[in-house]
C-alpha cells in the first residue's frame, strides 16, 4: 500500500516540490494518494511534461471539499503506452474497490461501503467517459464502424452500468445490505463480461489500429478526464 501526502496545510510554493520528491522516492510500481484542496490540473500538465510513461495518474476523490489522487510510479515506464495496459490496469484497480466495497456491505460497515462506493462509482464513471469520448471516438473514426461495431454494444451496457451505480449508491447510503448486494452481484455481472470483450476485442483492435503517436495522445487525453 502507498502513503498519502496531504499538502493543504503547506505553504503553495512548497507543494509541487515536495510532491516530486515523493515522486522520485517511489519504486517501480508504488503509489501514493495525493490530498489536495483545489483540482491539481497544473500537477498533471507538469508531471505529463516531466514524466511522460512514467506515472499513472487515477483520482479517487474530485471535491468539492477534497481533491485525492492516486499517483502510481509505472512498472515500465515508456512513452510507448498501449490502450490495452493502460485501461486494463484501471480495471483492475476498479475491481479491487470493488472487493473492497463488498466486504465493508459484508460485515455491515456502512460509512466505509459508501465511501468505497462513491470512490468505485466515480472512478467507473470516468474511466466509462474516457472511452466514450475519447477511445471510441478514435476507433470509430479509424474503423468506420458506429452503428453495427463494438463501440456500439459498449454504450448501451455502459448505460446499464450507470444506472446500476446509481441504484447501489442508493440502497448502500440507506444501509439496506439486501438490495446492496443484489445491485452489487448484478454489476459484477455485467463488469465481467463487459471488461472482457474490451480487455480482448475492442482495447486490442484499437492498438491495431492506432499509430503510436495516436495511442499516447489518446492515453493523455484520458488522464486529463
Ligand atoms: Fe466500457
Ligand atoms: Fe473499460
Amino acid at each position: 500500500m502507498g502513503n498519502t501526502l496531504d499538502v493543504r496545510e503547506m505553504a503553495p510554493k512548497e507543494r509541487h516540490p515536495m510532491i516530486f520528491n515523493t515522486f522520485k522516492d517511489l519504486g517501480s510500481g508504488e503509489h501514493f494518494v495525493l490530498v489536495n484542496d483545489h483540482d491539481p490540473r497544473p500537477l498533471l500538465y507538469q508531471f505529463q511534461n516531466e514524466h511522460d510513461g512514467e506515472f499513472d495518474w487515477w483520482p479517487l476523490e474530485q471535491g468539492p471539499q477534497a481533491w485525492r489522487i492516486m499517483i502510481v510510479r509505472r512498472k515500465e515506464a515508456g512513452i510507448d503506452r498501449t490502450i490495452t495496459e493502460y485501461l486494463q490496469t484501471d480495471h483492475r484497480r476498479l475491481d479491487a474497490i470493488f472487493e473492497r466495497f463488498q466486504d465493508a456491505v459484508q460485515g455491515q460497515r456502512w460509512e466505509d461501503a459508501s465511501s468505497d462506493f462513491r470512490e468505485f462509482s466515480l472512478g467507473l464513471r470516468r474511466h466509462i467517459k474516457v472511452e466514450e469520448e475519447i477511445l471510441f471516438p478514435a476507433f470509430e473514426e479509424k474503423t468506420g464502424m458506429t452503428e453495427s461495431g463494438p463501440t456500439f454494444v459498449m454504450k448501451m451496457e455502459h448505460t446499464e452500468i450507470k444506472d446500476l451505480l446509481d441504484r447501489i449508491t442508493a440502497s448502500t447510503d440507506a444501509k439496506d445490505g439486501g438490495k446492496a448486494t443484489g445491485g452489487a452481484r448484478e454489476i459484477f455481472n455485467i463488469l465481467s463480461d463487459h471488461n472482457m470483450k474490451e480487455e480482448h476485442i475492442l482495447y486490442p483492435e484499437s492498438d491495431a489500429f492506432l499509430t503510436e503517436a495516436e495511442r499516447a495522445q489518446v492515453i493523455k487525453k484520458a488522464q486529463t478526464a
